[in-house]
């Protein structure tokens, strides 16, 4: 058996090292860290981020959530985005401050209720528009909405120009949609701890009867 005395020992040096650890990345955030990242995509998307205000939802809670800045969490919207478009050879989206602007006046109206509501009504979207809710209890990301939106790829026959029966692909097909060239989000903690993402493009994607490339 050990002795108290070690045990106490231990278990301090574990604390110290965590402290200095908690240090470091504090002070030196590394771009990305919060998640694992393909240098090509990231160095891309960061530099089409440039006067990104941050898609946060304005507020130091907000900001604080997952430990994100704003501006990281706007490059990690543009991230996963550029991602799946850059797999494809499509050109990667650029941060749209005006559309930021407007996804963040509809994530604002949505923080009291948290619904999963489009700002446009059905059939009037004057943009495209991609939202995301997730549950109190989990620090839901950027990457949690985009990658839940972009796995609706695999639904999507590009043949037939739609998606497997009972299933929705409009989310992934604005994603991939050639001719966007825009993008701005936001996302809100909500009062009741969930958490809502909105994400608008321009040129808006989904014309009807068209493909996406
Ligand atoms: C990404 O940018 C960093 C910092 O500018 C640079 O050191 C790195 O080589 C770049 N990586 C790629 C794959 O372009
Ligand atoms: C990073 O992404 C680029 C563009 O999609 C791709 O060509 C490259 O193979 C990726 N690199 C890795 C290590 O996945």
């Amino acid at each position: 058996m050990k002795p108290l005395a070690a045990l106490l020992v231990s278990s301090l040096h574990i604390h110290c090292l965590c402290l200095l650890l908690r240090g470091a990345l504090a002070t030196a955030p590394a771009p990305g860290a919060h998640y694992k990242y393909n240098a090509t995509v990231y160095n891309v998307s960061a530099a089409r981020c440039a006067g990104c205000v941050g898609g946060g939802d304005g507020t130091a809670a907000g900001s604080a959530l997952g430990g994100l800045g704003a501006w990281a969490e706007a490059v990690e919207f543009l991230y996963y985005h550029n991602a799946v478009r850059m797999a494809r050879w499509e050109l990667p989206l650029a941060w749209s401050p005006r559309l930021e602007s407007y996804a963040r006046s509809w994530a604002a109206q949505r923080r009291a209720d948290c619904a999963l509501r489009h700002s446009f009504p059905e059939g009037q979207f004057a943009l495209g528009e991609n939202i995301f809710w997730g549950g109190a209890g989990a620090a839901w990301r950027p990457g949690d909405a985009v990658k839940d939106w972009a796995a609706e790829g695999v639904d999507y026959s590009y043949a037939a120009n739609a998606c497997a029966p009972g299933r929705e692909c409009g989310h992934y097909t604005q994603i991939v949609w050639r001719r966007t060239a825009y993008v701005g989000c936001a996302r809100v903690l909500c009062d009741d701890g969930g958490v809502f993402m909105t994400c608008n493009y321009y040129p808006p994607g989904n014309v009807v009867g068209e493909r996406p490339y």
